[in-house]
């Protein structure tokens, strides 16, 4: 899928991202600037925050206890924040622009 990752500065990457990888393993392994993904993908280090539309989150897992909790502790909390890496990438998410924060934690 066709995925765009959007830096806090405006500049968008697009870049195709295999189903079944994270949405954080398909910006690491491209080198996205502005997301980090410390931790390996294991809801660890919320260093994969991102934001995505409230519309788009409706087709992807909802947020576990373990993400809950992470995401209490990053400074850029919206309503849109995710970890990435709890993102598995579907072909039905060809298209799909998401935002990173201006500093991963
Ligand atoms: Fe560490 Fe997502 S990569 S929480």
């Amino acid at each position: 899928a066709a995925i765009t990752y959007i830096e806090y500065n405006g500049e968008a990457h697009t870049v195709e991202v295999e189903e079944g990888m994270s949405l954080m393993e398909g910006a690491t392994l491209n080198m996205i600037p502005g997301i980090e993904g410390m931790c390996g993908g294991i809801c660890s280090c919320a260093t994969c925050h991102c934001f995505i539309q409230l519309e788009d989150q409706a087709a992807m897992p909802a947020i576990a206890e373990g993400e809950e909790a992470m995401l209490e502790g990053v400074s850029e909390r919206r309503a849109e924040s995710r970890l990435s890496c709890q993102v598995p990438v579907t072909e039905a998410m060809d298209g799909l622009r998401i935002r990173l924060p201006e500093h991963q934690e």
